[in-house]
């Protein structure tokens, strides 16, 4: 992606418990595009008008908005977009970026014990549901859904869960360590997609990455060699794995994953210290639409700022989970319902 946007560092300021370390300086994530607002309203008005309910006839959700994206409503320096992230490898762009991409005008609060029952009652229009699943489209990365999770649903909500109102949200939306998603499940998916809805405000929650070239990258011989063997441990994620396979694969989840004895921990807590080195992020604001590789780098969540804990109680993203290719899964999906995965003993949503 070319790098633009805003250079100057982010400053994670924040001494209480639960947040990020005190003066630590995050470089922010590139922004790659800025969609105008004229493109944004143009949007908003064409997936306002989809017909479909996502949440009852997915399918159908996707057959309106797939017309929108070859038609001339759709920006072409967002397809361009798309194409270009296309034509280039996600081992050297594992993250992306647009700003002011269109959600909808009116932004209901969920209820708290059962927000996605909630939403399907209170959110009438679907203009974020339609960026996401239009943005899949131009990438050619369909959404997968998983049976035992999210009522089944493709678009998921980060949003604080029952017993999370005021106080609590400090904790529902405080750190998650580095990792990948559904790292150890049969159906890995290869992309996650996530909007900005209703954040920013007075907290800063920042969203994390670092790339696995460059972690890799930064390694000298000697580590490198102890990270290719199988001498680490991820508990509830057997067998025994390498840190580091191929060229460019790294399996890290911060905080699980151990060293089976001293030199490999050592390694371990090297290859950790790499990924906050190189690691940059975002305060996911309205309208920024997060492109995230899954299998190419690791993501992780920093509470920096808690100064707003009725705004954090509501902060929501919308997020899908996309795959190259739904093809490869094919095993492993509901009959009849080809953008679902299949419930099985063990999985990693059970
Ligand atoms: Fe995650």
């Amino acid at each position: 992606m070319s790098p633009g946007g805003n250079e100057s560092q982010v400053r994670l300021a924040s001494g209480r418990p639960g947040c990020a370390a005190p003066g630590l300086r995050v470089p922010p994530l590139h922004v790659d595009l800025v969609i105008t607002d004229q493109e944004r309203d143009n949007l908003i008005d064409s997936l306002g008008s989809v017909r479909a309910n996502p949440y009852r006839h997915y399918e159908d959700f996707c057959a309106e908005v797939r017309r929108i994206a070859r038609s001339a409503g759709t920006p072409a320096r967002l397809r361009e977009y798309a194409a270009q992230r296309r034509a280039e490898s996600a081992v050297d762009s594992p993250t992306g970026l647009v700003k002011n991409a269109p959600i909808d005008p009116s932004l209901p609060v969920f209820d708290h014990e059962e927000p996605v029952r909630s939403k399907h009652a209170l959110k009438t229009t679907f203009v974020a549901e339609g960026f996401l699943t239009l943005y899949a489209e131009l990438a050619g990365t369909p959404g997968i859904s998983y049976e035992n999770a999210n009522l089944g649903d493709v678009f998921h909500d980060v949003y604080p869960g029952p017993g999370s109102a005021g106080d609590l949200a400090q904790k529902s939306l405080g750190p998650i360590s580095f990792h990948r998603d559904l790292a150890n499940h049969f159906v890995r998916p290869d992309y996650l997609y996530m909007l900005g809805m209703r954040s920013g405000g007075a907290n800063a929650v920042h969203t994390t990455f670092a790339s696995n070239k460059e972690v890799i990258s930064r390694m000298d011989a000697a580590s490198l060699t102890v990270a290719r063997q199988s001498r680490f441990e991820t508990p509830g994620e057997p067998p025994v794995h390498p840190l580091v396979s191929g060229a460019w694969g790294l399996r890290v989840s911060e905080n699980r994953t151990e060293g089976l004895d001293a030199e490999a921990e050592s390694v371990l807590r090297a290859v950790v210290g790499i990924v906050h080195a190189v690691k940059r992020g975002i305060d996911i604001q309205p309208g920024d639409f997060v492109i995230i590789c899954n299998n190419h780098c690791v993501h992780s969540r920093e509470l920096a700022e808690f100064a707003d804990p009725a705004q954090l109680a509501t902060r929501w993203l919308i997020k899908t989970m996309n795959v190259d290719s739904r093809g490869p899964h094919a095993r492993h999906l509901v009959d009849g319902v080809p953008y679902m995965v299949r419930s099985e003993p063990g999985d990693a949503f059970e």
